[in-house]
């Protein structure tokens, strides 16, 4: 092989680092940090603290399991942004200070790239073909919320975006009000497989354009929720399966709605999914069902490549390594927008 590039992220709550070689993923290592749960969010101050304990046991890691020694990088790429700005820093930290003692190239990576570029990864003896450009992608995580015109592995244009919450942050906070751990969006998908998704309705967003809102939804969960429990103050707990495969249902509607209106309105045949919510079983399903019935080709990673990973980190910054895109050793963190 003539090309390794070690990834790191840690733009959120995972401490992430992992190998490709060349074009194939050779380790992959996550530390998901607990303390989060029992406040129901990610805390950042203690976030960052955690990638600070984690992320060079977890870098480590991944240079023994990919069978390298670390004389053998090419590059080091890492998240630049978006993200919290501590744990951002961590990570950018390392990544500057690794890549100088070793003399290599430094990549910058926006992390919403690399989720897309997670539809590309490959361990060595997989085949399975690439997306071919241009590709329309869906990316849905606990920050984001995009549709994207996928030109080639370095350029996006977002077509379409959420004007206030999120569809993973949605998730979170209805699990929240239903009591529901953190993130919520695991627990409510596999608590809506036993549930009747007809069993509730929910508002949803009228916006014209590609553009999403969550926050309508959010606000119908919480009265419908509130009004409910003045009547039964087990409602919850006696409709949980039903309300999360409801709630499961709303969120997936207005993403299928959106990714449907894109497809019809570029006319591109190549569809993917991308983000920690690509995860969820019912939008996989409904995207394939999309994809049915438009004839379209369809990617969508594997689970472990969904939520915060490395290995799209890597992913994205071999293709910029290729190209010649270093970052220089005073670049600084950005918390939100892409810049890279
Ligand atoms: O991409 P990601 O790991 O982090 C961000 O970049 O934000 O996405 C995390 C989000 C969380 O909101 C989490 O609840 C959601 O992805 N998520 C899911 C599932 N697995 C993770 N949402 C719905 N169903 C899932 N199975
Ligand atoms: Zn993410």
């Amino acid at each position: 092989m003539d090309t390794y590039i070690l990834g790191i992220e840690s733009s959120c709550d995972d401490t992430s680092a992992a190998v490709l070689g060349d074009r194939f993923l050779l380790s992959k290592e996550i530390a998901s940090q607990k303390v989060h749960e029992q406040f129901g969010g990610v805390v950042p101050e203690l976030a960052s603290r955690a990638h600070q304990q984690n992320i060079i046991p977890v870098v480590e890691a991944a240079i023994r399991n990919a069978n390298i020694d670390k004389k053998q990088l090419s590059a080091v790429a890492f998240t630049r942004g978006p993200g919290l700005p501590g744990s951002l820093m961590v990570g950018v930290s390392f990544a500057k200070s690794f890549a100088w003692a070793l003399g290599i190239p430094l990549v910058d990576v926006d992390h919403m790239h690399a989720h897309i570029m997670s539809n590309f990864l490959r361990v060595p003896g997989e085949n399975n073909a690439w997306p071919e450009f241009p590709f329309l992608c869906l990316i849905v995580s606990g920050g984001h919320t995009q549709i994207a015109i996928v030109r080639n592995p370095l350029e996006r244009e977002i077509i379409g975006n959420t004007i206030d919450d999120a569809a993973g942050e949605t998730f979170d906070k209805a699990a929240k009000i239903m009591g529901l751990p953190y993130p919520g969006g695991p627990v409510i998908d596999k608590l809506a497989q036993s549930g009747n998704a007809d069993a509730f309705r929910f508002a949803k967003p009228r916006i014209s354009d590609l553009n999403f809102s969550f926050s309508g939804l959010k606000t119908s969960i919480l009265y419908f929720l509130r009004d409910e429990l003045k009547k039964d103050e087990n409602f919850i707990e006696n409709n949980k399966a039903d309300l999360c495969a409801s709630v499961q249902k709303t969120i997936i509607g207005i993403l299928a709605e959106k990714t449907e209106k894109a497809i019809k309105e570029t006319g591109i045949k190549t569809l993917a999914l991308a983000g920690g919510v690509a995860a969820n079983s019912g939008l996989r399903t409904a995207m394939q069902q999309l994809a049915d019935k438009h004839s379209l080709d369809l990617h969508i990673p594997k689970l472990s490549y969904t939520t915060d990973n490395a290995a799209m980190i890597a992913m994205a910054g071999y293709f910029r390594f290729q190209k010649g895109l270093f970052a220089s050793l005073d670049a600084a963190p950005y918390a939100t927008g892409a810049k890279v």
